[in-house]
């Protein structure tokens, strides 16, 4: 059987029966990882580990909310219990409702506190788990320090290398703001804090931290949104936006989460990685100019903004 880069190693993906996680689950076991899906939605989680076991790979299935530290505790003793290690752990999970949206003054407390268990506190508390975990793991298997070499200054023994990775989704909201976005907005932006918090509290173990934001991803829920309040033009006017000329899929975050678990990552910690084609680089003046042709040339279009739904993810 040919050797893949994760064999051996075992990775918890939050949140990984669907969208973007889902897409990471299939990313990291089609590269050799046994995976462990966290989630609350069974079917869906069930769905997508008996998908990853028909292409040959190795996943299993815990039903549970990642806000509670019970769940967070039993997802890392699950998985060092049935691979025998840790290794990776990409904290992905997030589902918001319609009480989420709003500014200070509209989103009610009990919101606000609800958001931020899930966008924030769930983060902390996986880390809180998972860290311990890897660090009894060790390095992992497949990978041997060996002696120094190359250029540069050496003192003493090489310190501890691909122990454990934390991979966090942050977003471009984590990055940008949009109006009305409190609770999303600000769990984001501390998502990035968090991670390069950990970073720094979790380099000296050999275990890396780095946050991905990405874009607008086509998930399964968000292909049914468009289905539902978009049309042809809409989705365009969408993608006009984005320097790519696309929006994105979970595989072009699920390629971006694999990277920074492999071996060839480990000297990168602590990075924001926007996987968003250019969107958040770009000067917004000139964007709203260069599609104003396309709107009055398509008077029909409709997006889900027309349904006060917004980008954002409340
Ligand atoms: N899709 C995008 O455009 C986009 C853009 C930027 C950031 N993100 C971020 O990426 C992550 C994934 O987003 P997505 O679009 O794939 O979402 P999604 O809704 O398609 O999937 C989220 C998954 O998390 C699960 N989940 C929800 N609450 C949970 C909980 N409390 N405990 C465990 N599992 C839970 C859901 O059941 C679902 O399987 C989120 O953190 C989101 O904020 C998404």
């Amino acid at each position: 059987m040919t050797e893949k880069r994760f064999d051996g190693r075992a990775a918890i993906v939050t949140g990984g029966a669907l969208g973007i996680g889902g897409g990471t689950a299939r990313r990291l076991a089609a590269d050799g990882a046994k995976v462990l899906i966290v989630d609350v939605v069974k079917d869906a989680a069930e769905a997508n580990s008996k998908r990853i076991r028909d292409a040959g790979g190795t996943a299993i299935t815990m039903v549970g909310d990642v806000s509670q530290e019970s769940v967070a505790k039993a997802m890392v003793e699950r998985a060092v219990n049935e691979f025998g290690r840790l290794d990776f752990l990409v904290q992905n999970a997030y589902g918001g409702g319609a009480d989420r949206a709003g500014s200070a003054v509209e989103v009610k407390h009990e919101s606000w506190r609800s958001g931020m268990d899930l966008l924030v506190t769930a983060l902390y508390l996986g880390a809180k788990y998972a860290v311990p975990a890897m660090e009894e793991s060790g390095s992992a298997p497949g990978f041997t320090p060996g002696t120094w070499t190359g250029a540069g200054l050496r003192h003493g023994s090489p310190p501890n290398m691909n122990v454990g990775r934390i991979v966090n989704l942050s977003s471009v909201h984590g990055l940008l703001q949009a109006p009305r976005s409190l609770i999303y907005e600000a769990g984001k932006a501390a998502v990035i804090g968090l991670t390069r918090q950990m970073a720094i509290d979790f380099g000296p173990l050999g275990i890396t931290v780095n946050a991905i934001a990405p874009g607008h991803i086509v998930t399964e829920r968000g292909e049914a949104m468009w289905g539902e309040v978009g049309n042809e033009p809409g989705f365009k006017l969408f993608e006009l936006q984005y320097p790519v000329r696309r929006t994105g899929v979970p595989e072009d975050i699920a390629n971006g989460i694999a990277f920074l678990c492999s071996d060839e990552a480990s000297f990168i910690t602590g990075v924001v990685l926007p996987i968003d084609g250019g969107l958040s680089i770009q000067l917004q003046e000139n964007i709203v100019m260069d599609v104003k042709d396309f709107v009055v040339e398509n008077p029909g279009l409709r997006t889900h903004f027309d349904q006060g739904r917004g980008t954002s993810r409340h």
